[in-house]
């Protein structure tokens, strides 16, 4: 009765389906191995954490942080921009601290869209872009991604007549894992600016990366017309701290910063000094992690590919996007796989009408329990039509 048409329009998720599913897989007495949700299960840094407990115990902190409070981790921010990437962002007025980037995309779409507006987006993508785009009201348009393009969107094949006013992507990818290229957020950048679309890339995984690849800034193409999302979640396993940043363009960033203005007080001071300390670890600290993600990677793709499961080896992130021969309902596939054998996959189909046929696996196990879910997948049945894991 009271929902607006905005919150009315918010698609559901169907990882509530995943969960109770796996209600069941328990109540059956199976061990589940969650493989659905991309949340890190590694810990912060033991300094990260030490600024944190400290920062507790300082009054300081108790009070509500103004907008000079956030200059050390604007600060950071930049210098980590300058380090890792040679981008040069000014910290008064080139980056805004976020109460993580999901929160941050939501607020910068109110900021910088009108109600029926149009945003492109890429089919497959992560789902809350679709609610942020509900909720500001925006007329989406997608783009596919197909595996023969190496999941990177064909900005040629949109129509001349459609200027998007935001064109929204995401490199290293959830959930096809795929890597973009700085000559790739180049061309972006340019079709950007001939069209008067402001370019957002969310970049939570930018450190998430395997051997010797390194992930570019779509900044690097310019920071004028740009706007990057970076997260702590993924990179420091900060997730539940619930912090990043924003960079790029300062008309942007100004509108965002007043729509947050009216919604929020920024992040709480400890998890600023945590999160400005974190972007200033050397990258070795950072790299741990990844090597970790890299090594169940290494458990998990030969397993799949094992099954006859068409996969790929990611070079990045923290997922497997796998096609499962002859699915067709990948929902109905997930949903039966985890109350049948405790083993939770994301549905393709969560991400879009192109992700049906596939799953996603993200890799937050260690190696044996992927290893034991992969033994569980091999036992089930590949469902073809509407019948999946039929037995
Ligand atoms: C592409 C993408 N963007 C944003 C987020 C959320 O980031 P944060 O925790 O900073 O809100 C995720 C989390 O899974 C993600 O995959």
């Amino acid at each position: 009765m009271w929902a607006s048409d905005r919150a009315s329009a918010v698609p559901g998720s169907v990882f509530s389906l995943m969960d109770q599913a796996m209600g069941r897989a328990r109540a059956a007495g199976l061990p589940v191995i969650d493989l659905s949700i991309g949340s890190s299960d590694l810990h912060p840094p033991a300094a990260v954490l030490d600024v944190l407990r400290d920062a507790t115990r300082d009054p300081a902190t108790y009070r509500y942080p103004m907008v000079s409070d956030t200059r050390p981790l604007r600060m950071a921010a930049a210098d980590y921009l300058h380090r890792r990437f040679g981008v040069q962002v000014n910290a008064d007025g080139e980056v805004v601290p976020l109460i993580g980037a999901q929160e941050g995309l939501a607020h910068l779409l109110l900021a910088v869209t009108d109600p029926g507006d149009t945003l492109l987006l890429p089919d497959p993508c992560y789902p809350p872009y679709l609610g942020a785009a509900a909720v500001a009201g925006l007329n989406v348009v997608t783009l596919p991604l197909h595996v023969e393009r190496g999941f990177l969107p064909d900005l040629d094949a949109v129509p001349a007549g459609v200027r998007p006013r935001v064109l929204l992507l995401n490199y290293p990818n959830n959930p096809t894992s795929a890597v973009a290229d700085l000559a790739f957020f180049e061309r972006a950048a340019g079709w950007c600016r001939a069209r008067g679309t402001l370019l957002v890339h969310d970049n939570p995984y930018a450190e998430l990366t395997f051997g010797t690849y390194r992930a570019p800034s779509a900044l690097q193409a310019g920071v004028d017309g740009v706007v990057e999302l970076h997260s702590l979640s993924k990179t420091h396993h900060m997730g539940g701290f619930r912090v990043g940043f924003a960079a790029g363009d300062a008309g942007a960033l100004a509108a965002l910063a007043r729509v947050k203005g009216a919604v929020d007080f920024h992040p709480y001071l400890g998890i600023q000094r945590a999160a400005a300390l974190a972007l200033g670890l050397p990258e070795d600290v950072g790299r741990e992690g990844a090597a970790t993600f890299e090594a169940r990677r290494d458990a998990l793709v030969p397993a799949l590919q094992r099954l006859d499961w068409d996969v790929t080896l990611p070079q990045a992130s923290m997922f497997v996007w796998a096609r499962v021969p002859g699915l067709t309902d990948s929902v109905a596939f997930a949903v039966q796989l985890a109350a049948q054998t405790g083993v939770a996959v994301s549905p393709g189909r969560a991400f879009g009408v192109q992700g049906e046929g596939f799953v996603r696996l993200a890799l937050v196990q260690p190696p044996a329990a992927l290893e034991r879910a992969a033994r569980a997948l091999s036992g089930a049945a590949i469902p073809s039509g509407s019948a999946p894991l039929a037995r």
